[in-house]
């Protein structure tokens, strides 16, 4: 009797088991030819403003350094920036932009007048990297500028002055200005942007206000020698859709604000709940780890409606929307200036990464470009820097595992998962996105938000023949594991067995707290 009931329970158990791991398995379909669209390159570019340690001591130690340097800019961040492709960077702010004086950093370096940077630490400035330093940086990393002009407090001829100082051939007060300070050639510079929030840091303004400053510049950002600039106008916080619309309404698809006035509208977005009580960047609880994904996925509803304000007026999408500030915001390092923004990095900025990258790629449609704040010792770094050290930050090593997807075609994932639930909050566990390269390559990344629980998923690739699947996996040990000045990396991608394909079908076990990429070819 003991026996059959013995025997009774263990098939009961093993039912609910089966049934409880069929629950457990997401499915995923992707169509193989069904992309249309591109995932820009630009979605992988940078922001690098004057702050902190964000130039110097992270991008510039000047000539005279024992640091090994080309031309004053470090060789060990420049060579770990070229691994990840980075398309293009934003400077010189930020905030920062809306105070730069351009002119003051040019010339023989001896010269230059110095500032204080009243947004960030009240530290003197010696404009020691200016415009001809950035745009080295630039041609070192093979990465296109990004110029934010100051529309705060600067002027509409200052602004012009510099576009023509860039980028014009002719014989001209700037270009025999550029000459004298070195530079025979013009540069190319394409992105420009018509201020910085001008809603606050750069010149608290009304939409209405602002958008007859942006048609008022722009009027004057002219094209020189065969330069285009592509213009990008500052947006409003990040749920102001009245600004979207003021903008989008006085552009109104007309072929004159087309060609001369706006080709791209920014929005800023950072993953923060409370920012009077932002929270370390490591030493987090499990219900801390929940709130910062939940916050970074609201990202897809901030995009899903500033871009159907933007197709009303624009349905063919000619203005890209420019996530060109984005990423994770936490106190910074115990003993570190309060106005330095320097924040260590964890898995969970990995994640923070992997979630909004696949955002970008699954809307790239209209995302045309994002810049993660920032590249070097500021806010969600790639890189941190400590005298001659250099630590590469998970969310480099996202940006490395990912890059396979620039300029690749997006492929549309269709995704049914478990949720994630913290208390009374729940959240998908999965993100996903999907591209295929030039060569014919399916890239898909997959990201696991679940800190515990590892997810079973069954993906029908459509249209796949005869393939094989490898892949890469980023995780760790805790959620808070971290990569830091004199250790072994704690996070890093490694080679994935997780993955199996049979003719379309992929099956694939995620451990908890990861992110994968498998490429089928
Ligand atoms: O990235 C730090 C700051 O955040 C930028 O200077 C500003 O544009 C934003 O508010």
């Amino acid at each position: 009797m003991n026996t059959l009931r013995h025997i009774t329970i263990v098939i009961l158990l093993s039912a609910i088991f089966v049934l409880r791991a069929q629950e457990l398995t997401s499915t995923l379909v992707v169509h193989s030819d069904s992309g249309k669209d591109t995932i820009s390159k630009f979605i992988y570019s940078q922001f690098a403003e004057h702050l902190g340690r964000g130039i110097y001591g992270g991008i510039w130690v000047g000539e005279n350094s024992s640091i090994p340097n080309t031309r004053g800019i470090r060789n060990d961040v420049v060579g770990a920036l070229k691994k990840i492709n980075v398309a293009a960077i934003r400077w010189p702010g930020g905030c920062f932009a809306d105070e730069y004086h351009w002119k003051d950093g040019i010339g023989p370096h001896a010269n230059r007048p110095s500032m204080v940077n009243t947004n960030w630490g009240g530290v003197t400035e010696d404009n020691s990297f200016g415009t001809h330093e950035f745009m080295d940086l630039c041609e070192l990393l093979g990465a296109e500028p990004i110029i934010c002009g100051n529309i705060g407090s600067g002027t509409v001829k200052e602004m012009s002055d510099w576009v023509q100082y860039l980028t014009s051939e002719g014989d001209n007060l700037m270009s025999q200005l550029r000459r004298k300070n070195g530079r025979e050639k013009p540069w190319k510079v394409k992105f420009w942007c018509v201020g910085n929030e001008t809603w606050g840091c750069g010149g608290i303004m009304s939409a209405d206000f602002y958008s007859n400053e942006l048609a008022r510049y722009s009027q004057f950002l002219k094209n020189y020698d065969g330069n285009t600039l592509y213009k990008i106008s500052s947006g409003g916080l990040p749920e102001n859709y009245d600004w979207t619309e003021t903008i989008m309404k006085k552009w109104n698809g007309t072929d004159e604000w087309l060609k001369g006035y706006l080709n791209g509208y920014s929005l800023h977005f950072y993953a923060v709940n409370d920012w009077s009580n932002k929270g370390s960047a490591t030493e987090f609880t499990e219900k801390d780890w929940f709130a910062t994904l939940s916050k970074t996925l609201e990202m897809e509803m901030l995009i899903e409606k500033h871009a159907a304000i933007m197709d009303k007026y624009d349905p063919e999408k000619r203005i890209g929307l420019i996530v060109d500030e984005w990423g994770n915001w936490f106190d910074v390092e115990p003993g570190t200036n309060s106005g330095f923004l320097y924040q260590q990095n964890s898995l969970r900025d990995a994640m923070v990464a992997a979630v909004n990258l696949n955002i970008f790629h699954n809307n790239c449609d209209r995302v045309k470009m994002s810049n993660i704040a920032q590249m070097v010792n500021v806010l969600q770094a790639m890189i941190l820097t400590k005298d001659s050290e250099i630590v590469l930050t998970s969310t480099y090593y996202v940006f490395k595992m990912y890059s396979v997807h620039q300029d690749a075609v997006m492929l549309t994932v269709k995704v049914k998962c478990e949720s994630y639930t913290n208390g009374t909050d729940s959240i998908p566990a999965l993100s996903v996105s999907a591209s295929k390269d030039k060569e014919g390559k399916i890239h898909i990344s997959i990201a696991n938000l679940h800190p515990t629980e590892a997810q079973n998923l069954k993906c029908e690739l459509k249209g796949i023949t005869d393939s094989k699947v490898t892949g890469e996996i980023i995780t760790a040990e805790t959620m808070n594991a971290y990569n830091d000045f004199g250790k072994p990396e704690a996070v890093h991608p490694q080679a994935f067995g997780g993955a199996k394909l049979q003719k379309e079908i992929l099956t694939v076990t995620l451990p908890a707290k990861s992110i994968v990429t498998l490429e089928v070819k």
